[in-house]
């Protein structure tokens, strides 16, 4: 039979109803959190065995006999493991696939060879090689033994040579170095190591195998993380770090931490803290909010305390609440990260921080109301502008609810009205069921420029090309769509276009879909013709160039709002808030969007001083 992938497995276990699908065999009666009845093991008659429905487990009293959903079915069916799994998944709604996709070898071997093969000699280098001293005493300087960190694989790459002539003699292919991101080629057409002088951290998959690293730098220096590129079986956006190590622990304790970088998973990990994982030099993207997700429901963020750290806390936040999560903030102290906090107080001292995390939306109210934006009415109009687009991502009704009360009582604005400001941005699937045709859109007012500016609405061509693209490779919409939601487009056409193609997916590009206004319709028409010259091998460039365009899009615009209402500014005490607002949005958008925020920053570039605060 068929391999089922682990991700696959995992999937089926986080969607399977256990008592659900344990009750069809067994009567289960509800008692407190868990489900009650008689043991089909034991043949017992009084209600010891208990489904714990939050675990998806069983667990009976009396024999001991436990185990999760899978092993039910093994046990009491006879099954093996792969026909458990697939009668679970059948009852569950989940398909599996009779045969994997590709039959024979997986393609990407060569590559999760290449990677594994330059972790050993990585690794080794760290601990034997002479040219690795730097790293060691580097460590040393960071108190963090060598003995610690071997067992975790932690590497080094020394400057020059040596790899590329280790990786020769073990048989590895330069295209396929290539491919998996450990070489570079220069423009004269030379090899390079990809990492040069550097400390490397290596980031499994969720099957455990090495699949791309994250370098530091040992001194000053840019990029001080360097990671493997994008390949086929490394991509930055849909890993977390650790999340293969971390998952028991996170399914354990019920909760997830996450924390900003590779040295704080390291120093918590080897304090004994293990349920903890961080985003891969990004911000927290979708797709990452829903792979945790899929362990546990309840996420305690972990980020520096400073305004980017802030700023990519809420926007984390806000993505998780998206996925469900129940969001809490732990508040560092002033100039501490998680690294620094254990390394002085060791476990304990991130616990009592951990302990004090209060809910996401509780903080942001709390850092407003700190800074006085409740007291004035304009300033309650921004703050409440900040506290929507969080109601707006809690897509967990309860959550949605306390929210809304919590924001009503500390800005005294009514919950009906914030109902309605809430809804006036709808999420992707109420937009696509939204009665057709042109309406008028505040976001598309918003999103225009200040009158005069002379420039094209920033995105409006992005929009336009991802679309082409979209219809050109409608297989692209699979990675798109964890990207960009239909509200991410202020084009009315185009924003239904898109809207049909995440409904019903190909279809809509290869028949033109009923029931579109006579303008999308048109729109539709000329996309089809536009599609047919797509440069298919810049197919992924495109994408990703106008996905961030589109992901930038809000920060960009705020910045240059903030900037207008800087050079307009009379009062220092405005110019003091406006310029340190102007820092936290330019510092984010450099962290989060280098491309973009360099075409804005060498645009304004003789515009002034640039107040982007530096990381570091
Ligand atoms: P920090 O600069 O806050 O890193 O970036 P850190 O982990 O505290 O670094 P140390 O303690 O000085 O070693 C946080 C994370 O952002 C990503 C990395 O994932 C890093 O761990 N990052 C940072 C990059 O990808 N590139 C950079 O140049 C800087
Ligand atoms: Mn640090």
């Amino acid at each position: 039979m068929a391999m089922i992938p682990d991700e696959l497995i995992e999937q089926v276990r986080d969607a399977a109803d256990a008592v659900a699908l344990i009750g069809e065999t067994v009567e289960l009666k509800r008692t407190g959190s868990d489900y009650r009845g008689p043991c089909p093991f034991h043949g017992g008659t009084h209600r010891n065995f208990a489904v714990i429905p939050r675990k998806g487990r069983f667990y009976c009293y009396v024999c001991h006999e436990k185990g999760d959903v899978f092993s039910y079915f093994m046990k009491r069916f006879g099954m093996d493991y792969p026909t458990a799994v697939r009668e679970v998944a059948r009852r569950t709604g989940i398909d599996i696939p009779e045969r994997p996709a590709r039959s024979g070898p997986d393609p990407h071997e060569p590559l999760f060879s290449a990677v594994s093969a330059a972790q050993d000699w990585f690794a080794r280098q760290l601990v034997e090689s002479k040219d690795a001293e730097p790293a060691r005493s580097y460590l040393t300087s960071r108190d963090v033994a060598l003995e610690a960190v071997a067992p975790l694989g932690l590497g080094y790459s020394p400057a020059g040579r040596a790899f590329l002539a280790a990786m020769e003699s073990l048989g590895v292919e330069e295209p396929v170095l290539l491919e998996a991101g450990l070489v570079v080629r220069r423009d004269d057409g030379s090899i390079i190591p990809r990492f040069r002088s550097r400390l490397l951290f290596p980031i499994h998959d969720l099957r455990g195998r090495v699949v791309g690293f994250g370098g530091r730098l040992l001194g000053p220096g840019e990029p001080k993380y360097l990671n493997s590129p994008e390949t086929p079986i490394f991509s930055k956006g849909r890993m977390l770090y650790n999340l293969q190590a971390a998952k028991p622990a996170i399914r354990r304790e019920e909760s997830a931490l996450v924390v900003e970088g590779y040295f704080d998973v390291l120093r918590l990990s080897l304090a004994g803290v293990e349920h903890v994982v961080a985003p891969l030099g990004t911000a927290l993207t979708g797709e990452q909010a829903a792979l945790l997700r899929r362990y546990t429901s309840s996420v305690t963020l972990l980020y520096d305390s400073d305004l980017a750290g802030l700023r990519a806390t809420f926007r984390a936040g806000d993505e998780l609440l998206r996925h469900g999560a129940r969001v809490r903030v732990a508040t560092m102290p002033p100039g501490e990260d998680p690294d620094t906090l254990v390394r002085a107080g060791g476990a304990d001292a991130l616990a009592s921080v951990v302990a004090e995390a209060i809910d996401v939306m509780e903080r942001k109210i709390q850092l407003l109301e700190r800074r006085g934006w409740f007291a004035g009415v304009e300033h309650r109009r921004d703050a409440l502008d900040r506290l929507l687009p969080t109601i707006r991502a809690a897509t967990d009704a309860i959550t949605r609810e306390l929210y809304l009360s919590l924001v009503a009582e500390r800005t005294g604005v009514s919950r009906e009205v914030l109902e309605r400001e809430a809804a006036e941005k709808p999420k992707a699937p109420v937009a696509a069921s939204a009665p057709a045709g042109p309406r008028s859109d505040p976001r598309a007012e918003r999103a225009r420029p200040p009158q005069g500016s002379g420039r094209a609405p920033f995105g409006q061509t992005a929009e336009r090309e991802l679309l082409r693209v979209l219809f050109a490779a409608p297989d692209w919409l699979e990675q798109v769509r964890e990207e960009i939601t239909s509200d991410m487009l202020n084009n009315n056409e185009l924003r239904q276009l898109y809207e049909k193609l995440l409904d019903v997916g190909a279809a809509a590009v290869e028949q033109l879909p009923p029931d579109l206004p006579e303008e999308t319709q048109r729109a539709w028409a000329r996309l089809k013709e536009a599609a047919l010259t797509v440069n298919r091998p810049n197919l992924d460039k495109m994408v990703e160039g106008a996905v961030q365009q589109l992901r930038a899009r809000p920060r960009v615009l705020e910045y240059r709002e903030l900037r207008r209402r800087l050079a307009a500014a009379r009062d220092e005490a405005s110019k003091g808030e406006l310029v340190e607002q102007l820092n936290r949005v330019a510092g984010g958008l450099r962290r989060d969007f280098p491309v973009e925020w360099s075409k804005e920053s060498s645009h304004r570039r003789n515009a002034g001083t640039n107040p982007a605060r530096q990381r570091e």
